[in-house]
This record gives C-alpha cells, sequence and structure tokens, in this order.
C-alpha cells in the first residue's frame, strides 16, 4: 500500500533523506520513529505529495506520488505534524469544508461525523471557532480532518503529541482498531504508543533507515538483557554480622560476576543501592547474582531480568544521531558547532536542486503548534553503557 525505493531530500546541503526505501502492506499499522530532525515528517510529506523529492520514487496504493498525486490524495487520510487549520471556521465547519472538497456528499457526511465526533472526543466543540481551540482539540479537529472520508490509508504525523493521556490512550486504541482494516503508517515519540497500536516499526536516524522489522526483532537487536538488582544501604541480612555496603563496593563485587559486561548505578532513595546490569541474551546471571549477595550478607530488596525494551534499542541505533542534535555542544561552543555543520554540508557537496519547500499545503492559517515534541528522545545514555557507543547502523557514511 505504500512503497518508498531509495527517496531523498535534500534541503539546501542538508540531506533530510538519504535513499530510504521501505512498504507499508495492506493491514499493517507501523510505527515510524526516529529523533527530533531524523526525516519522519520529510518521508510522510513526501509520500502525501505536499514536497516533492530530490531523488527515488514512491507509491501509494499503487499510484506513484509524482506522477498521479491527486489518486494518492483520495486514498490518503494525512494529519500533518502542525495540522493547518482555518481558524475563523467552527470545527463543524471546518469539516463538512473537507467532507466537501473530498466529495462526500451531506447524509454520508453526517454519519461519518458521528463516528469522528465519538472517536476524536470532539462533540463539546462542533460549534466552536477553531481559533480558540487549545493545541490539543485542534489536534483532534486535525485528525477528524483525516479520517472523514474513510481513506484506506492513513499517515498521521505525531497524532497524540498534544493529547492528554487519557485521550492519548483513546486515539491509540482506535488506530489500533481501526488498523485492523486499514493501513496506517504512524509517527510518535511515544514508544508506548508504538508498542501498543504497532506490529511492526521503522526506524529512522539522520534521515537513514536504521531499523524495519517486527517490535520482537527489534527488541531482540540489542542482543543484550538487563538486570536490576537493589540492596538494602542501612541494612544487612539477619543475623549476618557485615556492615551494609556502599554502592561502591556493591558496584565492584557485581562487575566481577561472569557474564555482566556493564554494571551502572539507578536513582533511588536514600535506603537503598540499585544497579542496572547488561548481560548477554541467552544468558542468566540470576544464580550468581543471588549467591553473591547471601554471601555478602546484603539485604536483597529486588532482582528482575528483563530484555531490552523497544527504547533501549532506539537510543542505541539513533546514538549518533542524538549525540549530534542535542545542542549540548551548541550551547558550549557555538562556533565550533556551526564549523563543524558547515564542514558537513561541504561534504554532502554535489549538485543540489536547492529547496523547493512548498511548506505544509499553504492554507495554514497559523496554526503553529510548534515544539509539540512531547516525550521525544528524551532519554539521556545510561551511564556506563560503553559498548553501546558506536552504533554501526545509524552512522552509516557513504556518498
Ligand atoms: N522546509 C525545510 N527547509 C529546510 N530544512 C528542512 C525543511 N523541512 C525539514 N527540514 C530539515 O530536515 C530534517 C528532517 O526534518 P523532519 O521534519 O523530517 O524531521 P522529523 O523526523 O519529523 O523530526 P521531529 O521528530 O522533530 O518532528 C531536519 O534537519 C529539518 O530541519
Ligand atoms: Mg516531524
Amino acid at each position: 500500500m505504500i512503497e518508498a525505493d531509495g527517496l531523498s531530500k535534500r534541503f539546501g546541503s542538508l540531506r533530510a533523506l538519504d535513499k530510504v526505501s521501505f512498504e507499508v502492506k495492506q493491514g499493517e499499522v507501523v510505527g515510524f520513529l526516529g529523533p527530533n530532525g531524523a526525516g519522519k515528517s520529510t518521508a510522510m510529506r513526501i509520500l502525501t505529495c505536499f514536497i516533492s523529492a530530490s531523488g527515488g520514487t514512491a507509491k501509494v496504493h499503487g499510484y506513484d506520488v509524482f506522477d498521479d498525486p491527486l489518486e494518492v490524495r483520495r486514498k490518503i487520510g494525512y494529519l500533518p505534524q502542525r495540522a493547518p487549520l482555518y481558524g475563523e471556521m467552527s470545527v463543524w465547519e471546518y469539516l463538512s469544508f473537507v467532507a466537501d472538497m473530498r466529495g462526500l456528499d451531506k447524509s454520508t457526511f453526517k454519519k461519518r461525523m458521528r463516528g469522528i465526533v465519538e472517536v476524536c472526543g470532539l462533540a463539546q466543540v462542533l460549534g466552536k471557532d477553531i481559533r480558540n481551540l487549545s493545541h490539543g482539540y485542534r489536534q483532534r479537529v486535525g485528525l477528524g480532518q483525516a479520517l472523514v472520508h474513510d481513506p484506506p490509508i492513513l499517515i498521521l504525523d505525531e497524532p497524540t503529541s498534544d493529547l492528554d493521556p487519557n485521550e492519548k490512550a483513546e486515539v491509540i486504541r482506535y488506530i489500533k482498531e481501526i488498523g485492523k482494516e486499514r493501513t496506517i503508517l504512524l509517527s510518535t515519540h511515544n514508544l508506548n504508543e508504538v508498542e501498543a497500536a504497532c506490529a511492526r516499526a521503522i526506524i529512522v536516524s539522520k534521515g537513514r533507515v536504521v531499523a524495519d522489522g517486527p517490535l520482537d526483532d527489534i527488541r531482540a537487536r540489542s542482543g543484550k538483557v538487563r538486570y536490576v538488582v537493589t540492596v538494602h544501604e542501612k541494612r544487612v541480612l539477619d543475623g549476618s554480622s557485615k556492615k551494609p555496603p556502599t554502592a561502591q563496593e556493591v558496584q565492584e563485587a557485581l562487575l566481577k560476576l561472569p557474564g555482566v559486561t556493564h554494571v551502572s548505578e539507578l536513582p533511588t532513595d536514600d535506603r537503598a543501592h540499585s544497579f542496572q546490569l547488561m548481560g548477554a541474551l541467552g544468558g542468566d546471571v540470576r544464580p550468581e547474582l543471588f549467591a553473591l549477595i547471601v554471601q555478602k550478607g546484603w539485604l536483597l530488596l529486588e532482582m528482575r531480568r528483563e530484555s531490552q525494551t523497544l527504547e533501549d534499542v532506539f537510543k542505541v541505533l539513533t546514538k549518533g544521531d542524538e549525540r549530534k542534535d542535542r545542542g549540548r555542544r551548541h550551547v558550549e561552543d557555538e562556533h565550533e558547532h556551526e564549523e563543524e555543520d558547515a564542514a558537513a554540508g561541504a561534504e554532502d557537496e554535489a549538485d543540489d536542486e536547492g529547496d523547493d519547500e512548498p511548506d505544509d499545503g499553504g492554507e495554514d492559517d497559523g496554526a503553529e503548534d510548534e515544539g509539540a515534541e512531547g516525550e521525544g528522545a528524551e532519554g539521556d545514555d545510561e551511564p556506563g553503557d560503553k559498548e553501546e557507543k558506536a552504533p554501526a547502523a545509524g552512522k552509516a557514511k557513504k556518498g
């Protein structure tokens, strides 16, 4: 239903997309993930015919986005990251206007609206002018707009970023439900949502696809499991004559355990020392951990073993991206950073047809919801996770 083949997009010297290829089959709900600036919205805007690619091809529902943009648009519902809405229209007027443009007759529109009002939680604002709506409600209207013609394919760019937790859950539940019959490409920074709604994910970083597959496969890519161990800071096992351990003692002992590759301290209250350990996916160090703790006389408060989460793998796969874009260095040494960027641009050199960015369709009334980037790539690197410092995937350098 969606096929991207070698899609590239340049904005001046910036390579926002670099030969991105993926497919989304009928009935799939696919999470489209990546750090800020990775190229998700750019890819979505190409797929929805809002901007043209600098290279490569894309088809939606069998239609080429360059040759048959009207057919493509008929087949898709698109929620842009910053949904352009007409502030002077009421919600009902706006959705009715969109339905008109989509060629829906009045009775079909009314029928569709029943479902949309419920799903998007719009009942209380139907008569309100859009300009007076909060961000979250504007986003709901944007979502309604994407659904009004009941399209077989939905391309949703961060549909839940401004919604309150209840509404997020409701929208995700709905996406999951309609995803049974439709094809959905969904970008979000909330990995829990991906876990809840998608069987598959595509992760992009710096304009390239760094992972594409079922969530289980992506999670398994790290090849590691994590253990969390917490021992009491002030007490020891009943009957033990030993002193309560310091954090350093615990850390050193844990590091010596065979099969443990990394140890890093986790934040806790002042009652406990808590550590995260990494080990190989196939192994299990819990018996040795238990024996160590008994031998030391420590009072165990918690021990658990868990597979790497999607978030862990996401961090590893996109780490190169994060490091470049975090902005810490930018604050520390603005000039150095600028020079580096200029050098990166120069590296890209080559012919560049400049940027032909028609920008969100032009009809934006100023629904300037910038900064909705919610719970994004916020996570800080786990301390001590040294092995993961040089992710092969996101760093591929190629001309
Ligand atoms: N019209 C434009 N002109 C110049 N650069 C652009 C334009 N649109 C996007 N970019 C750049 O392209 C890169 C990819 O941007 P894009 O919006 O696709 O990222 P994203 O993955 O959607 O990020 P986010 O999670 O923050 O929404 C960024 O570096 C961005 O600054
Ligand atoms: Mg985006």
